[in-house]
């Protein structure tokens, strides 16, 4: 399943030499949490409330604690970090949790094989900014990846965006005011660069405070 299409994705696929423990995990537990993508389009809730998406979680500390919080709802994860992907899958083990499902690969392999309608949230936490001019084809957000999200949300499903660089927060709004499918909420949310109380902070929220930055918060509403 991995490095088969590398195309669109632009990070790191492999940090450092991943552990033995954690190889062994992977092997012994992945088929059990990792999906292969010709099961995305046979996803049912089977008891549970809300489908929910966290794109590029990182760690995964975030869907850990969200799913723990809320075992009522699935929770999908999508990170093309291999070594991430190990750590959340150590996580999901450990914890015995049992509503957490893992992309460990581009999102771009498979956004378009959920079924219309499927996500009530879909979050992006500090998506990469590359913040030069000539890399910005590289950013996750793009015109034809949000028209990808918006079909899988369902009606008024959220889009929930955070960022700490001026350059993505500039790039986010630009990106989403000239749609007409998705609707800025900013009264409902009381924009004030106000996180969830149910979204923890994620290390690069807790890396942009530390460094006194500000992280900004965005919500959308599929129109
Ligand atoms: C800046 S990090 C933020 C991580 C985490 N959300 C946090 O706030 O700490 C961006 C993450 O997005 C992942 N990512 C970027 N592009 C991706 C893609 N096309 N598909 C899947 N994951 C992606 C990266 O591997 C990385 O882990």
């Amino acid at each position: 399943m991995f490095f088969k299409n590398q195309k669109q994705f632009y990070g790191r696929r492999k940090g450092r030499k991943i552990s033995s423990k954690n190889f062994k995990l992977v092997k012994d537990f992945s088929h059990r949490f990792y999906l292969q993508d010709d099961q995305i389009f046979q996803l049912e809730l089977r008891g549970y409330n809300q489908n929910i998406l966290e794109i590029g979680f990182g760690n995964g500390d975030n869907l850990v604690n969200m799913s723990l919080k809320q075992p009522n709802n699935l929770f999908f994860g999508c990170d093309a970090y291999y070594n991430g992907c190990a750590k959340l899958l150590k996580q999901i083990v450990n914890k015995n949790i049992e509503n957490i499902k893992i992309w460990p690969d581009d999102i771009h392999l498979i956004i378009t094989k959920f079924k219309i309608n499927f996500f009530d949230l879909i979050l992006i936490l500090q998506p990469d900014p590359w913040p030069k001019n000539k890399h910005k084809k590289r950013r996750l957000i793009q015109q034809k990846f949000l028209d990808d999200l918006n079909k899988i949300l369902k009606s008024e499903g959220k889009l929930i965006i955070s960022t700490d660089h001026n350059v993505m927060k500039s790039w986010v709004l630009e990106q989403l005011h000239v749609r007409k499918d998705f609707l800025w909420i900013k009264n409902g949310y009381n924009y004030k660069n106000i996180k969830p109380k149910w979204v923890i902070n994620t290390r690069y929220v807790n890396k942009a405070l530390e460094d006194k930055k500000t992280v900004n918060w965005f919500f959308f509403k599929k129109n």
